[in-house]
């Protein structure tokens, strides 16, 4: 049978004291609704509904054109929100899976089980319910002498025996569709005016029909984000799943707590991360690479057998065999090729660096394309900005650039040329060319006398 989807992410969620919509939060470096909205995909279902209500744009925007959706304009209950979704769903036959936008740690091989057992035993409805340690809050199952669930009683109706039951709703739901809509048009508001989806379990056992009640094989799987406690809480569990998930593929974690990954990362095989590494965003990182201890990367590309200790990289991309660190920071519109080597205090954006260039100490590149094997010498800066605009500088391959040389943007250096130490160089250098001085003068072709002078590797 098919099955569709409905997501309740109507809500505000005040007690996480917020301007942004709760599911809009982010677990593991991505909005906590982008989880459960990943779990369900995993079953293919034929629709996928969300509900929005709260910050409507906002959520849409996040997560794309790709699902339908309906709007929540007041949010009178978890009945009335799935009650949107029946135009787009009536008629259609499917087993119709609910399940909230705020409970981030479902996986898709419960609700696969949930659904299995939902048809095996040809349920009206399945429930899935746990034994949290405080049951304050929760819509408690009542169940009879014979164990069979007869209902769930939400908090604010619930007797003090009731208050007492420690087993409750996780909130997801499973139902037969064309059972489903006749019956939710008959729920009653509540005494506060909500219409609670979960007086439909009552309604199914009156009649007779079949209500199954499942628990998740790891109880944590249904913990749901009221607070920002939670919000930790929920944010631990995905990024241990991430950690795990990486190792079993073969990346090495030296110490998983003090290594935090988002959950859209990806690591190849024989790396190695060292601890207190961060990898955040569509940051991949290919095989047998060493990254860090203490490095931070953020929406960037490295390639195989790389090398990264103690550097922040944003925005960047590394092709193979390449060197940072330590104490670099490379900005985004960085490209550094292959077997490129940055050292200790390098700051590069916008720029691109050719294959087995070497920029080892002390140094600025901005908006910059340097060729292959150039030697930047230590201290080498590109005055990129002059007060208004930013302009460019062009060093071209095999050109040796001596210790704190100044390239006063725009400028260019012709393949070959040498640039003396302390160099302030403002007007273009031929190919081949020495260069020296403040402002730099061309002295003619390159010659031995002053090779090194000052120039470190
Ligand atoms: C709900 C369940 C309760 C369960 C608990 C588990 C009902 C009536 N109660 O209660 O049995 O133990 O979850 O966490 O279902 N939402 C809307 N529109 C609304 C109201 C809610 O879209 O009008 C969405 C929220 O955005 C949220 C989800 O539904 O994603 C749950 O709503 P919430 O108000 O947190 O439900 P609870 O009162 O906690």
């Amino acid at each position: 049978m098919e099955v569709s989807a409905v997501i309740l992410a109507a809500g505000q969620g005040t007690r996480m004291k917020s301007k942004r919509p709760k599911v809009l939060h982010p677990v593991a470096g991505e909005p906590m609704i982008k989880h459960v909205v990943r779990a369900v995909s995993g079953l293919h279902p034929h629709r996928l509904v969300v509900v929005v209500g709260y910050g409507v744009e906002e959520v849409r925007r996040a997560l794309g054109d790709e699902y339908l959706y309906v709007e929540q304009e007041e949010q009178l209950g978890t009945g009335h929100a799935l009650l949107q979704a029946r135009q787009l769903l009536e008629g259609k036959g499917d087993t119709v899976l609910v399940l909230f936008g705020d409970h981030p740690l479902i996986t898709t091989k419960t609700l696969g089980r949930i659904l299995d057992e939902h048809e095996k035993e040809s349920a009206a409805i399945t429930i899935l319910t746990f034994h949290p340690p405080d049951p304050t809050g929760y819509g408690r199952i009542r169940r009879d002498r014979a164990g069979q669930v007869v209902g769930i009683v939400e908090e604010a109706a619930a007797s003090e025996e009731e208050k007492g039951i420690g087993e409750v709703n996780d909130g997801l739901l499973c139902f037969q569709e064309g059972w489903l809509w006749p019956h939710l048009e008959k729920i009653e508001p509540g005494s506060q005016g909500e219409y609670y989806l979960t007086d439909l379990l009552a309604l199914a056992v009156e009649e007779g029909e079949r209500v199954l009640a499942l628990s998740p094989e790891d109880e944590e799987e249904a913990l749901g984000v009221d607070s920002r406690i939670d919000l930790a809480r929920a944010e631990a569990v995905i990024r241990q799943r991430v950690r795990e998930r990486l190792m079993l593929s073969g990346v090495t974690i030296v110490d998983p707590p003090s290594t935090f990954i988002d959950s859209t990362v990806r690591v190849g095989e024989d790396t190695v991360l060292h601890p207190q590494t961060i990898l955040e965003g569509e940051t991949a990182i290919g095989g047998g690479c060493s990254i860090g201890p203490g490095s931070h990367l953020r929406d960037s590309k490295v390639g195989d057998g790389c090398t990264i200790l103690h550097s922040l990289i944003e925005g960047a991309t590394l092709e193979e065999k390449v060197h940072v660190g330590p104490f670099s920071h490379l900005r985004p519109g960085t490209h550094l090729a292959s077997g490129v080597h940055v050292g200790n205090f390098v700051e590069i954006k916008e720029s691109y660096i050719g294959p087995g260039t070497k920029v080892g100490h002390f140094s600025y590149i901005g908006d910059a394309t340097l060729g292959r094997e150039v030697n930047v010498g230590a201290g080498t800066i590109t005055c990129n900005y002059d007060g208004e605009r930013k302009h460019r500088t062009i060093v071209e391959d095999h050109v040796f650039l001596g210790s704190d040389t100044m390239l006063v943007a725009p400028v260019s250096i012709g393949a070959g040329a040498k640039t003396g130490a302390g160099s302030v160089v403002t007007k273009d250098v031929p190919p081949g060319s020495l260069a020296y001085g403040a402002p730099a003068r061309v002295k003619g072709k390159v010659k031995s006398e002053l090779e090194g002078e000052g120039s470190h590797s």
